[in-house]
């Protein structure tokens, strides 16, 4: 059997860098596998420990983010990491046999640590893939939707994974990552899109918020007078382009591009036209979803459908350890 799971930190508003990243193929599996979506509240605290904002305020945040993006509650399963309190308790356990060295070799993990202004020398930051394996293996997961940026992780979850089976000779599943097809989407300055870099757009952004952020992007930087030819290969925009507007729009924007017929400000017009399409749906579902206990009530009770796998997973788990005859 298939299960599908895979989780988000609710560090603030998604932005379609998150949606084509990993949101997208939440939607594409809920229907493909049995699925659990959580919202890794506890992954938030291994970075945002100081922080005074609530976390069930960000976290209900997350869920109307995933909403209305599409994903559906009927299909799928959806609740908060820290409701569960089998994730804590596996992580500890996970904690025990793993290496230290394999933490401390996460690619990622030095660079993160060094870079952010919060001071994460912490056994918790350390531990953040310990975590996220035990996320994993509660549910017994075979598929894991995530972006480029976790695959890392991913790998880290299966080697802790065999060696759970290699040491307690059990036979809990290896987990797969599913990785979207579609290329990074850049930013509006063609550098990665990121709420630190404030070149993002988010899927909340209104349509006048989004016609100013389509204006302001840059395009092909050679491009320099509007009776210079473009080239479509060069340009931050374009592969906007290839995502919203249609093939057939897109043949005539990469002509009338290359032989100065047709403006930027022209084709970023013609680019708005075609992402207002792509977020009406979006926005109609705001207006659906925006209610305190409608949120609340999905998170409760998909912690009551998660909780059952979780504690037949620590049955099994506490008894490979010896702490449960
Ligand atoms: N670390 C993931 C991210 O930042 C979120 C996450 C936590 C996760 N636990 C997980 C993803 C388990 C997949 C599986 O995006």
């Amino acid at each position: 059997m298939m299960r599908c799971v895979s989780g988000m930190r609710p560090t603030g508003a998604l932005h379609l860098g998150n949606y084509f990243g990993a949101l997208q193929s939440f939607i594409a599996l809920e229907r493909q596998y049995e699925s659990l979506f959580f919202i890794a509240d506890i992954h938030a605290l291994t970075t945002h420990y100081a922080d005074k904002d609530s976390l069930v305020e960000r976290s209900r945040n997350l869920l109307l983010d995933w909403l209305i993006a599409g994903l559906d509650p009927t299909q799928c399963t959806i609740f908060k990491q820290s409701d569960i309190v089998e994730h804590t308790e596996l992580a500890l356990y996970l904690g025990m046999i793993t290496p230290l060295s394999w933490l401390e070799r996460v690619p990622t993990y030095k660079e993160v640590r060094e870079e952010s202004d919060r001071d994460l020398s912490t056994y918790g930051f350390l531990g953040y893939p310990v975590l996220m394996t035990a996320d994993i293996l509660l549910y017994q997961a075979t598929v894991v939707p995530v972006g480029e940026d976790q695959l890392a992780h991913l790998e880290i979850a299966r080697e802790i994974i065999r060696r759970v089976n290699h040491t307690y000779r059990t036979s809990l599943p290896e987990p797969q990552a599913y990785k979207t097809e579609i290329p990074k989407l850049m930013g509006l300055d063609g550098r990665k899109m990121s709420k630190s870099y404030d070149n993002a757009i988010y899927l909340r952004d209104t349509p006048d918020i989004l016609e100013k952020k389509v204006r302001s992007m840059t395009t092909d930087t050679k491009r320099v007078k509007r009776t210079d030819a473009g080239n479509p290969k060069e340009c931050h925009l374009f592969p906007y382009h290839e995502l919203f507007s249609s093939s057939a729009q897109c043949s005539e924007i990469c002509e009338g591009c290359t032989k100065a017929q047709l403006g930027c400000v022209d084709c970023k017009k013609i680019l708005y036209t075609s992402m207002l399409k792509f977020f009406q749906p979006i926005y109609e579902r705001v207006d659906l979803w925006n209610k305190k206990d409608i949120l609340d009530d999905i998170l409760a009770e998909g912690a009551v459908k998660a909780k059952p796998l979780a504690e037949s997973t620590m049955h099994i788990i506490r008894q490979a350890m010896g702490l449960n005859e």
